[in-house]
């Protein structure tokens, strides 16, 4: 064929998946490629899966000390690493303030976001979920002169409670417990250090993030069988991603979901991570 031609033809080819998308005029990122461009494809063309993630949550995402610095690991890294696989694309973490990362994903400075995430109403107003790849719960930690005292909503309400800003925990005691008078911090460190320092009284957050830090910290202990009520200790867990043209990618990401999940190998990912932050702990 001949070389005039066959551009003829790509730029009239350009012209139909251009034709096809009018309509659909939602205007896309930075990302230097053309809007008709699936997510799928705009990744394995820029060869690289960049991914955006909160580590202060072990054993979901934490850093790894000794090992240099911004050594991102955990669970949520593991099904990254999968992603990125499938895709045949190399992977990039980003460790960024949990109330960053959705901002960070809806401007186009990450593709997804892994951090142990829920997915709730308002996030998706503005952007997708994934199928939910671990059915997480909540857990409360206190001081451990408190522990004994806490046993329902109902004493959680006479405390002050620490929650990660922007987080489904924090909606939770905002809109659940109907509570204003709490504090909501960037981090979970910040949070646990502001209730060593006599600040809060209690934190809630994930269970399995909660034994994490009680282990490592003396003062602290997870409050046992706390009654919840109203959804306020589920915590779904699934992985976003910016609106348009992503179905194909979604799709990819759910069967890798399914997979894990039925193989049990996600529970084996987790364990593992679990392992990894009592090695860490032991140094
Ligand atoms: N599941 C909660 C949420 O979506 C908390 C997630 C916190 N994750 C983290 N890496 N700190 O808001």
């Amino acid at each position: 064929m001949k070389k005039g031609l066959k551009k003829l033809m790509a730029l009239g080819l350009v012209a139909v998946l251009a034709a096809g998308m009018v309509g659909c005029g939602k205007k896309t990122d930075s990302k230097k490629t053309s809007e008709n461009t699936s997510k799928l494809q705009e990744i394995k063309d820029s060869g690289k899966l960049v991914v955006g993630t909160s580590p202060d949550y072990p054993p979901f995402e934490f850093l790894v000390a000794g090992k240099g610095s911004g050594d991102i690991v955990g669970a949520d890294i593991e099904l990254a690493k999968r992603i990125a696989k499938e895709a045949g694309v190399e992977l990039e973490i980003k460790g960024m303030d949990f109330d960053t990362l959705i901002p960070a994903l809806t401007s186009g400075q990450v593709d997804i976001v892994i951090t142990g995430m829920t997915p709730d109403e308002t996030r998706k107003k503005s952007v997708d979920f994934t199928d939910i790849y671990f059915k997480g719960k909540n857990g409360v930690i206190v001081k451990s002169k408190d522990v004994d005292k806490i046993k329902s909503e109902d004493d959680l309400k006479k405390l002050k409670l620490g929650v990660q800003k922007g987080s489904t925990q924090e909606t939770y005691v905002k809109d659940q417990l109907k509570m204003s008078d709490y504090k909501a911090l960037v981090s979970v460190p910040d949070l646990v250090m502001d209730m060593k320092n006599e600040n809060i009284d209690a934190i809630i957050l994930n269970d399995k993030v909660a034994n994490i830090n009680s282990e490592k910290y003396k003062g602290i202990k997870v409050v046992k069988n706390i009654e919840f009520t109203s959804g306020g200790d589920e915590e779904a867990m699934a992985i976003a991603v910016k609106k348009g043209n992503n179905k194909e990618f979604i799709d990819m990401m759910n069967n890798l979901i399914k997979k894990l999940n039925e193989t049990k190998e996600y529970d084996k990912i987790l364990a593992d991570a679990v392992d990894l932050v009592s090695k860490q702990e032991e140094k």
